[in-house]
């Protein structure tokens, strides 16, 4: 059973991704065409050192012979040999490494949500979320006025409330307020939270007389703000984050790029998230990010014209989580969400994780064919058992047994699980362990 091609069998596919040989039915090629592997998405599982990333290379090399549209998510770096005439490379920060021809990209602030930022900045405690939100509020107010607010951000201690209340009330200000997706100048916050802490209204003339027009004095409440601000400082000048919060060579965003690659001739996009750190969760949500701009542009039709395929290796980093404090942690669901509605605009998903018991179910049960590397974790096992409902005992029980590169091909459009042996891709990931025998 050399090729799995659509489910009409009188069609010749001219696109056929060879994958490796099989080890369970003579040594026949193993050819597969995109639409059986990625049409209802694609993971690919195994312990650590199994042959996950090799064999996504493997497989961004076979869609490079043709004229394919591809993203990948690079959370490491380990992918910046690919040297294909047709890939494009851009990257975030400064990574130790990049591929030669690799353009600096940023990822401006405006990209986040509201609740991207409530993870990394972490309010706590009753007064510093509340106040945080209130912040965030007034700089969008004052981006949205700019000749009003001149300084960037709203003045309320002592301030007389008219120009505030007018800013408020023009055209469909409002509203905008409480958009997530509005824009604000994040770097003035500790300035705005400070204003913030403000009691509502001022004293009038006599005693016990209140003037509703005009804020009051300080309330003392930014003491329990101090260190939320000096958080959000730390978080600003983070080099982990400095792809976002400072710009330094970049001259075009990560959207900009995305944009061009799918109207370029580049069938290639790899996007090196290497440089961006893993404090302040940084590199969890800038990927977070990303994904939900590959998603606006599936659900704006982006994808029709050419079906595109995104590539995350490392995904039990990117899938499911929940970061930030308790009260306002942000849920990560940016690939979540393109692995349940990329589909039916043309955007697939290829995951690749160590972790498959780290991935939701949701996400899981989505994934039409999985190539399982060796597991030898029982409860990832058991994942994979249940995410592939017809793949019995018999299956999984030599999982822990696959040698490097060998894995199971499960998936809806096989009638019985293959066993194949990935052919190793020409450039190879920068996956190695340590060389002990020559270092040591
Ligand atoms: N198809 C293959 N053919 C031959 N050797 C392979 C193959 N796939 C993997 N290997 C060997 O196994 C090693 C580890 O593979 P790889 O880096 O792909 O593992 P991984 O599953 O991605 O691990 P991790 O979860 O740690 O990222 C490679 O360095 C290589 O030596
Ligand atoms: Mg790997």
């Amino acid at each position: 059973m050399p090729e799995l091609t659509s489910k009409n069998p009188g069609v010749q596919s001219r696109v056929l991704l060879e994958l490796g040989t099989s080890t369970s039915d003579g040594e026949h090629p193993v050819r597969v065409t995109p639409e059986v592997l990625f049409g209802r998405h694609c993971a690919v599982l195994g312990a650590t050192g199994g042959g996950k990333s090799w064999t996504t290379a493997r497989l961004l090399e076979e869609c490079l012979r043709f004229d394919s549209k591809v993203i990948l998510l690079d959370a490491t770096g380990e992918y910046r040999d690919i040297a294909d005439a047709n890939a494009a490379h851009i990257h975030l920060g400064s990574p130790r490494v990049t591929s030669a021809g690799s353009s600096p990209v940023w990822l401006p602030a405006e990209n986040f949500t509201e609740s991207d930022f409530l993870a990394l900045f972490e309010p706590s405690g009753k007064v510093q979320g509340p106040k945080l939100k209130e912040a965030i509020r007034s700089l969008r107010l004052a981006k949205l006025e700019p000749e009003t607010f001149s300084k960037g951000f709203i003045e309320k201690i002592g301030q007389a409330k008219a120009s505030y209340g007018a800013a408020l009330s023009a055209g469909a200000n409002a509203e905008k307020l409480d958009d997530p997706r509005q824009p604000f100048d994040v770097r003035l916050l500790p300035e705005q939270l400070e204003q913030e802490c403000v009691y509502p209204e001022a004293f009038g003339r006599g005693p016990g007389v209140k003037d509703p027009t005009r804020w009051g004095g300080e309330s003392g409440e930014f003491s329990f703000c101090i260190p939320l601000t000096t958080r959000i400082r730390a978080v600003l000048g983070s080099p982990s984050l400095s792809c976002v919060f400072n710009r330094k060579f970049a001259t075009s965003s990560v959207l900009d790029e995305i944009e061009s690659f799918l109207s370029g001739p580049s069938r290639l996009l790899r996007i090196d998230l290497s440089d961006v750190g893993f404090e302040f969760y940084a590199r969890e949500v800038v990927a977070n990010a990303i994904g939900r701009q590959i998603l606006g542009l599936a659900r704006s039709g982006a994808f029709y014209r050419k079906p595109t395929v995104a590539f995350v290796d490392e995904a039990h980093n990117f899938l499911g989580k929940r970061v930030g404090s308790d009260d306002f942690a942000a849920k990560l669901d940016a690939f979540e969400l393109v692995a349940k509605e990329g589909r039916k605009y043309g955007l697939n998903i290829c995951l690749a994780t160590q972790r498959p018991r780290d991935i939701t179910e949701g996400v899981l049960s989505q994934m039409g064919t999985l190539i399982v590397h060796r597991l030898t974790n029982d409860r990832d096992r058991e994942v994979v058992e249940r995410a592939c409902g017809e793949i019995d005992k018999s299956s999984s029980a030599f999982l822990p047994s696959l040698k490097q590169g060998e894995a199971v091909l499960i998936g809806v459009d096989f009638p019985i699980p293959i066993t194949i042996q990935v052919a190793p891709p020409t450039a190879k990931p920068k996956s190695d362990g340590g060389q002990f025998q020559s270092a040591w």
